[in-house]
């Protein structure tokens, strides 16, 4: 594959044709007796074939062998790589807030550099997510990595990620996000030779974009400026291995060949990054918030309406312009519980402590706003329209619970003074 194969197709769940090689997509029907080029015909679901027509998901892809042709899988080491019930910690109703995790000093590939901060949910009945951190400074070499549990959300904060996937390459660099469906093998590779960025693992229902209501037919993520790669295939033989994450646990099998063997697909069913920059910030032009669902990038609903499995939601460079208001994020108590991260600058509640790579966590009814700086600040502040460059902030926001793991609790990236930052909140209050 080389790197004139990455191009793009645009369209969020759109229907995909494309052929790496002209004429290996067959024409008129999916299965024909024989494929074009000799290639197998085999489809890959993301949905039950029962799916609603506008949830249905599904490619079919021609390739040169088909999926089943590798040896049986064995279990392997889950390193820190952890999924529900998470339960081996228990869960806190402490904000919580940590420092970046430090690269690695030892080859360190994708697979073995994701690091579980914090989960929720039940991946054997769809529900729930898991979060991670990666830190890496090694391309993945000889292996394949898919994951059966759920669709992988995947933020670079720190270094550009060259992932090859069986549908095609994604160039993705900190401020895009990419979304790798559940199932599809890939491997990562580090053009710059360092990485670091967050995954979220959806065990629910795919993401989607939002809903748009009173806001009309256009605004927040716009549908074509989703990216899909075009059809890119490897005709390797070699001593592989496929890395597979399965109920929870990492499994390998051994294969002779690459899986990257697609040589051409069509379907719905796919990849796809996202530039942030291109989301249509939209805010208040009088006084006081919208809540922060306004920033919503991509949901994936539960079956309560409203009450997201998962919210992806980003805090982007923006205009502030609101009157006679606080700016900043309003002091909060949530049902929703909210994961923090930060691609680069500095998120507005909190000038200090919270650092591009570190994360914070606010819990289901947690109380949790501005610092004190960041409060006095803003009470005394100018409100001249004001644009935040410097910026990008997101929220892993979810209807249960997020609870973090034994490494995040026990990891000295883990900051024990986190609730100083509100202390010096001081009484103002006069009577009369
Ligand atoms: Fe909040």
């Amino acid at each position: 594959m080389a790197e004139q194969n990455l191009r793009y197709q645009s369209g969020f769940g759109n229907e995909f044709a494309t052929e790496a090689i002209a004429g290996a997509l067959p024409q008129g029907q999916n299965s024909p007796q024989r494929a074009p080029l000799g290639l197998y015909a085999e489809q890959f679901s993301g949905t039950a074939f029962t799916a609603p027509r506008a949830a249905n998901r599904r490619a079919w892809t021609y390739r040169i062998r088909p999926s089943v042709a590798h040896k049986p899988f064995r279990q392997i080491t889950n390193n820190l790589l952890r999924s529900s019930p998470f339960n081996e910690a228990t869960a806190t109703l402490n904000q919580l807030r940590w420092d970046p995790l430090p690269l690695p000093t030892e080859p360190t590939d994708f697979i073995d550099g994701l690091m579980t901060m914090a989960g929720n949910g039940d991946l054997s009945v769809n529900a729930g997510a898991g979060i991670h951190i990666y830190a890496v400074n090694d391309s993945m070499r000889d292996r394949f990595f898919y994951n059966a549990d759920g669709e992988m959300l995947i933020a670079p904060q720190l270094g550009r990620l060259l992932i090859r996937t069986e549908l095609g390459a994604l160039d993705v660099a900190p401020g895009e996000i990419c979304i790798l469906p559940r199932g599809l093998k890939f491997r990562v590779e580090l053009p710059g030779g360092e990485a670091r960025g967050y995954v979220c693992e959806n065990y629910g229902a795919m993401f989607r974009l939002p809903e748009l209501g009173p806001i009309g037919a256009n605004g927040l993520a716009n549908s074509r400026d989703f990216l899909i790669p075009v059809a890119a295939y490897e005709d390797l033989e070699g001593d592989f291995r496929i890395i597979a994450k399965f109920q929870g646990n990492l499994w390998e099998a051994e294969i002779d060949h690459s899986p990257l063997d697609v040589v051409a697909w069509h379907g719905n069913y796919a990849p796809y990054k996202y530039d942030l920059a291109r989301f249509n910030t939209i805010n208040t032009v009088s006084f006081d918030h919208p809540d922060p669902s306004i920033f919503t990038v991509l949901t994936s609903p539960s079956d309560t309406p409203g009450a997201a499995n998962v919210d992806f939601v980003i805090f982007p460079p923006r205009w502030m312009v609101a009157e006679h208001t606080f700016r900043p994020p309003y002091f909060h108590r949530n049902v929703m519980s909210e994961f923090m991260g930060l691609i680069f600058g500095q998120y507005d509640a909190k000038e200090e402590g919270f650092a591009p790579g570190g994360a914070s966590l606010h819990n289901c009814m947690s109380a949790h706003g501005p610092d004190a700086d960041a409060f006095e600040k803003a009470s005394n502040a100018d409100l001249a329209p004001q644009r935040y460059d410097d910026t990008l902030a997101f929220m892993f926001e979810s209807r249960f619970v997020i609870r973090p793991t034994r490494f995040a609790m026990e990891t000295p990236a883990l900051q024990k003074n986190y609730f100083e930052c509100w202390q010096g909140l001081k009484k103002n209050f006069k009577q009369g």
